[in-house]
Parts: structure tokens; sequence; C-alpha cells
């Protein structure tokens, strides 16, 4: 597998890998995808292959337009209003799918899960392959997603066919997945396109559920251990009080400001969730790959704006049962 600029050349080439079959990976807004044409059931097997994913679990189908999600799924008037309000960008609708959807994309079931990338290379490798792309995160089952095309190559090695390199992604974490296809519509994965952004385009409240009950039965996915670094991770509320003493053997993730200076490695984030969910992923790849015993994340503040990360270093720190 190599690392590709995304120039026109390399958007072409690509293009012609999913025209004929073949796994690229790309960068999205949110992450890197690995992806493949949604419409051929072997190609998307492919997929499923190389990041040793479970069939169980459904892949989203990456569109160019709304225009293009109505040929795959039913666009009720809810989901045209979200469409609207959120498209491009990192908001994934489940909507009842149309039959060019092959069963492995949807895992059998009768819903499919859409989105449009805002990313601009997304959009030009969707331009170039003319084919709806299915893609789900380009990491391995369980590891932690890729925020930049070099954590791809270190996670996949040689299972995708090309990496489009788009540089590191601004969003951060997955795309919030919205079921539309129940009244009211419910969050299946948090992601940064909130639920009171979406009431407020709705104009009545979603089902944004519990985080650690969120979507498990609806959206297979998502196992507790999940976005899991190799390194053991600990969430504590008083960072710098835990991080006393701890030696260079200690990775410490934090958005408070240290209280005095420390032998551990510490990897300062922002105090915003924004900011903060655009540096999250990279800041654990840094980490896991430090070689530290232990690493240490500070918890986050209570409150909406910071439940998605709040998911994502849950899971992150979640131990699995086959463990
Ligand atoms: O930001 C993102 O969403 C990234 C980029 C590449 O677009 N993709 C991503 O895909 O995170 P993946 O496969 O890692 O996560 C897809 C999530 C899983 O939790 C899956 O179970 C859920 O979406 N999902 C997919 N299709 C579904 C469906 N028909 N019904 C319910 N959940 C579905
Ligand atoms: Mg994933």
């Amino acid at each position: 597998m190599v690392i590709s600029t995304a120039d026109a050349a390399g958007i072409a080439e690509a293009g012609g890998i999913i025209r004929s079959g073949g796994l690229v990976a790309f960068p999205t807004e949110t992450v890197y995808g690995l992806g493949a044409n949604a419409l051929d059931a072997d190609a998307v097997a492919k997929i499923f292959a190389a990041k040793g994913r479970p069939a169980t679990n459904p892949l989203i189908v990456h569109v160019r337009s709304a225009d293009a999600a109505a040929e795959i799924a039913r666009v009720s008037d809810i989901a045209k209003r979200l469409i609207d309000a959120f498209w491009p960008g990192p908001l994934t609708l489940v909507l009842p799918k149309e039959s060019a959807i092959p069963d492995i994309v949807t895992a059998g079931g009768p819903t499919v899960a859409v989105r449009q990338p805002s990313h601009p290379v997304a959009q030009a490798l969707l331009d170039a392959a003319g084919v709806p792309i299915s893609a789900p995160s380009a990491n391995r089952s369980e590891s932690i997603s890729p925020t930049r095309a070099e954590h791809v190559l270190a996670g996949l090695g040689d299972a995708a066919g090309l990496i489009l390199d788009g540089g590191p992604c601004t969003v951060g974490i997955e795309s919030t997945v919205l079921d539309v296809t129940v009244d009211p519509p419910r969050i299946l994965r948090p992601g940064m396109v909130t639920p009171a952004q979406i009431a407020d385009v709705l104009g009545y409240e979603i089902v944004s559920g519990s985080e650690r009950s969120m979507g498990v039965a609806r959206s297979p996915g998502q196992m507790p251990r999940h976005y899991a670094p190799r390194t053991p991770v600990r969430i504590h509320g008083d960072i710098w009080a835990e991080a006393d003493g701890a030696s260079n053997r200690i990775a410490v993730i934090a958005y408070s400001r240290p209280t005095a200076r420390r032998a551990c490695r510490v990897y300062l984030l922002a105090d915003n969730p924004t900011e903060y969910a655009a540096k999250l992923y990279d800041t654990l790849h840094a980490a896991d790959a430090a070689g530290v015993d232990e690493i240490l994340i500070e918890a986050v503040p209570d409150g909406e704006p910071w439940s998605a990360i709040r998911d994502r270093l849950t899971r992150a720190a979640a131990v699995s049962p086959a463990l």
C-alpha cells in the first residue's frame, strides 16, 4: 500500500481503482475511510476482510449529493430537512434502503446509513469514481480511527490498495449516526453534530439515549471497546493530582493546564470540544506509539457539547470482555 498525493492524477487513479472493484483509503472531514464501490458486493467484501470486521456490522455509504442519496435510500421529509441543514458534513442518516444497495453493505438489514462528506478530496473521489462509496473508518476493527494518512498505513499496512493523503482530518471523530426511520429520530452514535443542533432544525426533541446504552441494540458497531489504543487507558477527574510523581512511563492527555512540571509525557489539548475532538485520535495514536505503560486521560466536562468525546474516551478505556 502506498500513500498518494491527492492531486488530479492521484484522484483519477483512485477513482479507477474504486470503479474496478478495489479499495482506496481516503480522507473525510471526520476520519479516514476505507472505501469500495457500494454497488459491488465483491468489492465491499474486501473492506470486511481488510478490517477484520464482523459481517454483522453495517457500513456507511458516502454520496456526492442529496440526489445521489435518493438513488440508494428513501429520503423522508424529515431526512430532507436534516440534509439541507447538515450536508455536506458529519451527520450520517439511517434510511430505508433501495434495492441498488447489496445486503453485505447493510449487514442484511432493511436500512442503509448515508452521508455526504464535506472534505474536498472525498468529494473529488466520489466524482471520479461515479458511484457511491461505502467506507468504514480505515483501521483494523476495535482500534483507533485514523485521522492522518500515516495512521492508515501503520494500521492496515498492505491491506488497502491506495491511500489518498489529504492531511489531518479537521473534525477528528466519527460522524453522528442518526436513525430517521423511527419517530422521533434516535442518535445511534454521538458525534460533533449534537442532539440540540438536530432538535433546533426539526423543532422537537430527539432521542439521544444514555452514553453507555446508546445504540447497542440498533447499531451493531457500537461495541463497548471500540476506538481503543493497545496501551491501557484510565480516565481520571483530578488529573494533575493523579499524575503527581508519575514517571515517563506514563502518558497524560489533559485539557487543563499542569500545576507543575511533570516527568510523565504530557499531551495538552484545547479546553473546547471542537478543537479537542480535532486532535483527540492523533494524540491517542501518538501516546499509543510512545510505548508507555499507561495512558491517563483527564475526564472531560459534563454536558452535551462534550458528549461525543466522552463516549469515545469511555470506549477507549473499556476493557474488552475477551481480554
Ligand atoms: O465519520 C464517519 O462516519 C466515518 C467516515 C469514514 O465517514 N465512518 C465510520 O464508519 O465511522 P464505521 O463503519 O467505522 O462506523 C459506522 C457506524 C457503525 O457504528 C455502524 O454500526 C453504524 O454506523 N451503521 C452503519 N449502517 C447502519 C445501519 N443501517 N443501521 C444502524 N447503524 C448503522
Ligand atoms: Mg470505525
